[in-house]
């Protein structure tokens, strides 16, 4: 076989057969098969597509080339979930340990923030002395003894995506649906998931912009979880204005421990017991959706939630003494609470030029590997379909200069749009696929 060949035939638009596939990725992982002809192979998949079995078996492929956990020894179902990724996102920090403090254990890779999407392990290492970086044998003691573990995707798992994934940065392959849905159920299975929940969010603030972008996705990574022997079921959740009302990383982390103490807000608590519901139920410990979200919300009212994050913070080394009191998080030097400049019905707050803000203000990252401040971020006060007043406070910005305040105050007075009118609230979910 001639790696040659493959992109030939991907070219003229033929179905790539399980060996030719996997000849391909085997290659490219070692070595053998140089980034110019990868790069090629991945545009020519870009413009001419693949079917779900090409797709399926991409994503296997992806997911043998490197370590695969199995973590049937430690839990009978091992339940993962994936976002594809938003603005004020923090749903894992809630949802692993409410769903570990129903009895089922949960062990997660996450990710970093990259351009206005943000990443859990950002928020996490807001908590001085927090480990991202556990082996896979950490990883392994620390689900069975711990039931509990948030941590960074280790570089042993499916490295052809990792590979793959930095040439589709630089060539303009990234928005492509196989490719897409290779990357991210290829790294689910390699890190030992059973079953999958996946949080396939549309709108202003998402990857996909539109429910019907959403769709096809979420029902081309059901269909490869399927047909690899794993139970999935997507969820289309709205990303036109953040979830709940922090964004920024040591802001987030506040918000989901008020959550975990029965607090938070509403949006973001929905959206919460949601996803758990769906994790509970796939992993078999509740036989039906209405229990498990009744679990859920126990969890995350009687404090057994809260607890299992205090046990995860101490497990990875964090300092308890920061989340038990979170006014000693990073604070950022600059707070300032800027007022409605009318009234009305919010008919808008544009996730993507929120989440851009907090990046501008120094809470994400452009490029890979650049140093982000934990500190700074903003508090958007409302909802879309709120009436509010001229001179309520509208949002607060936490800044590190003058300078980012000044900007991020104009870009966020742009990102909220305003009716006479009353204005429908955004539903918190479009759909489920099963
Ligand atoms: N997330 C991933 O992990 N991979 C992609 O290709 C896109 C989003």
């Amino acid at each position: 076989m001639r790696a040659v060949d493959i992109i030939i035939k991907k070219r003229d638009k033929q179905e790539l057969t399980k060996a030719e596939i996997e000849f391909f990725i085997q290659g490219f992982t070692r070595g053998e098969i140089p980034d110019y002809q990868a790069a090629a192979w991945a545009m020519a998949v870009m413009l001419n597509g693949m079917t779900a079995e090409e797709t399926t078996n991409l994503t296997l492929a992806m997911a043998a080339s490197g370590e695969t956990l199995d973590l049937s020894k430690i839990v009978k179902i091992a339940v993962d979930k994936h976002s594809t990724g938003g603005v004020g996102d923090k749903t894992s920090l809630v949802v692993a340990p409410v769903v570990s403090a129903c009895g089922l254990p949960v062990g997660k890779m996450s990710g970093r923030g990259l351009g206005f999407s943000g990443g859990t392990l950002d928020k996490l290492e807001s908590i001085p002395g927090y480990r991202c970086d556990l082996s896979t044998e950490e990883f392994i003691r620390q689900l069975r003894e711990v039931g509990i573990v948030l941590t960074g995707q280790s570089a042993d798992l499916a490295p052809a995506d990792g590979k793959l994934y930095a040439l589709r940065d630089v060539t303009g392959t990234v928005p492509s649906l196989p490719l897409i849905a290779s990357s991210i159920m290829s790294k689910k299975l390699a890190a030992g998931a059973q079953a999958i929940v996946l949080d396939v969010k549309t709108g202003l603030g998402a990857f996909m912009q539109t429910l019907p972008e959403a769709q096809t996705l979420a029902r081309l990574m059901v269909d490869i979880a399927h047909l690899a022997g794993r139970r999935a079921v997507a969820l289309l959740s709205d990303m036109n204005q953040p979830l709940g009302h922090a964004v920024g990383n040591a802001l987030e982390l506040r918000e989901a421990i008020d959550t975990l103490h029965g607090g938070g807000p509403k949006d973001f608590r929905e959206h919460c017991l949601e996803i758990a519901t769906h994790m509970l139920v796939l992993g078999e410990i509740a036989a039906e959706e209405n229990t498990a979200r009744q679990m859920a919300s126990q969890a995350m009212t009687d404090g057994s939630g809260w607890a299992r994050f205090r046990d995860l913070v101490a497990a990875q080394g964090g300092d308890l003494t920061y989340i038990d009191t979170p006014d000693k998080l990073p604070r950022a030097p600059i707070v300032e609470t800027v007022p409605a400049p009318r009234s009305g019905y919010l008919s808008g707050i544009h996730a993507r030029i929120v989440g851009e803000t907090a990046v501008l203000l120094g809470a994400g990252r452009a490029k890979k590997g650049e140093a982000i401040d934990h500190a700074v971020g903003i508090i958007v006060h409302h909802k879309v379909g709120d009436y509010v007043e001229q001179g309520q406070p509208l949002f607060t910005i936490h800044a590190n200069s003058p300078q980012h305040k000044e900007t991020a105050r104009a870009h966020l007075l742009a990102a909220h749009t305003w009716s006479e009118t009353p204005v429908e609230p955004l539903p918190l979910f479009y759909g489920i696929v099963r």
